[in-house]
């Protein structure tokens, strides 16, 4: 309390002796009216211009390149769905891709310290398998189920053999659900660490800007250049592109809120929960049929999220705690 009490007292009276100094160096009087050899006095417009990049400039000021690492961790990121979604079929896209729940887990322990009990452990496993059974079950029908079911009893006989293709867009799933696990706890971690000095919308900010440049001259321009210069830059836009373009910028803003506020597994339960959310409410708006898969799959993760919170017995503490340690 007391050094905090300190320190602001000493920013209000550095500020306002700063202030002083500024508001008595008369430069602004003297840069407009008195005359520079012949030329022409320059245009207040553009100074009040410069004044604003200026102080926008200020939010990178402080620690900022620490956000080049997430940056270009969510730019990897990205990349590798794109390749893992165009390489695989969308279940086992998918299904896979739900390893980031646990890498997550992994990376929290390692990165924050943050103990998980065996009971948790359980629980997260639970939720893995949840998810990946409603997503499963979403897309292939209970005629498909039962005959991949047989042949998986009968030896798997029609499983195909993986092809290089498909060895391509495994790797790059699991390696997406390794970044992203990585990439939010140091996240997480960043933010926390500074919330009570550097805001999260200054590291958002922040994380935008540098995220700019793999976007924009990776992206638009080494990837889709040609395409852009031959079509224009929003070629195949409408209505719909522009609905997920806004909830893909809303739910990135809505991700770093529960970093910052709850935390990474937080969040990785949220986005299961919505996963059974759609998965009901497309049964109720469109009577599609509830399969016993699917349903059995949302009541997985449902039980995972009261086994994972509960406080029941056994407290077996598989990692030490913060406190213990
Ligand atoms: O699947 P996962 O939870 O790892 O994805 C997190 C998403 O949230 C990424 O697409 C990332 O770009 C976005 N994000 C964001 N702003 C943040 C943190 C994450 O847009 N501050």
């Amino acid at each position: 309390q007391a050094p905090q009490q300190y320190w602001q007292l000493s920013v209000q009276r550095t500020s306002l002796i700063l202030l002083v100094l500024q508001n008595s160096a008369l430069v602004m009087h003297h840069s407009r009216n008195s005359p520079t050899n012949h030329q022409p006095r320059y245009l207040a417009s553009t100074a009040v211009l410069l004044v604003e990049i200026i102080k926008l400039a200020s939010i990178f000021a402080p620690d900022c390149w620490k956000l080049v690492v997430p940056a270009a961790l969510y730019t990897l990121q990205n990349s590798l769905v794109y390749v893992a979604i165009s390489n695989l079929d969308a279940v086992t896209f998918q299904v896979t891709y739900q390893l980031k729940i646990l890498t997550t887990v992994l990376f929290s322990i390692l990165l924050l310290g943050r103990s998980i009990s065996l009971r948790q452990w359980l629980a997260l496993v639970l939720l893995t398998l949840g998810v990946a059974l409603v997503q499963i079950s979403g897309q292939i029908s209970s005629e498909d189920w039962r005959e991949r079911l047989s042949s998986l009893i009968r030896g798997g006989a029609t499983l195909n053999a993986p092809t290089s293709s498909a060895f391509r867009g495994f790797t790059a799933v699991v390696a997406a659900s390794v970044t992203s696990g990585l990439t939010c706890v140091y996240f997480e971690k960043l933010v926390k660490d500074s919330l009570a000095s550097v805001s999260l919308w200054t590291r958002n900010v922040q994380l935008s800007f540098f995220s700019l440049f793999p976007a924009l001259f990776i992206g638009v321009l080494w990837q889709d250049g040609a395409a852009i210069a031959r079509d224009g830059f929003f070629a195949g836009y409408g209505p719909i592109v522009w609905v997920t373009i806004a909830l893909q910028a809303f739910g990135g803003l809505v991700v770093a809120v529960c970093i910052a506020y709850a935390d990474n597994v937080a969040k990785n339960f949220a986005a299961s929960l919505s996963i059974v959310v759609s998965y009901v409410a497309t049964a109720l708006l469109f009577r599609t049929p509830m399969t016993g898969p699917s349903t059995g799959g949302a009541a997985i993760v449902l039980a995972a999220m009261y086994l994972y919170n509960s406080r029941l017995p056994p407290r077996m503490v598989l990692l030490p705690t913060t406190k213990e340690r």
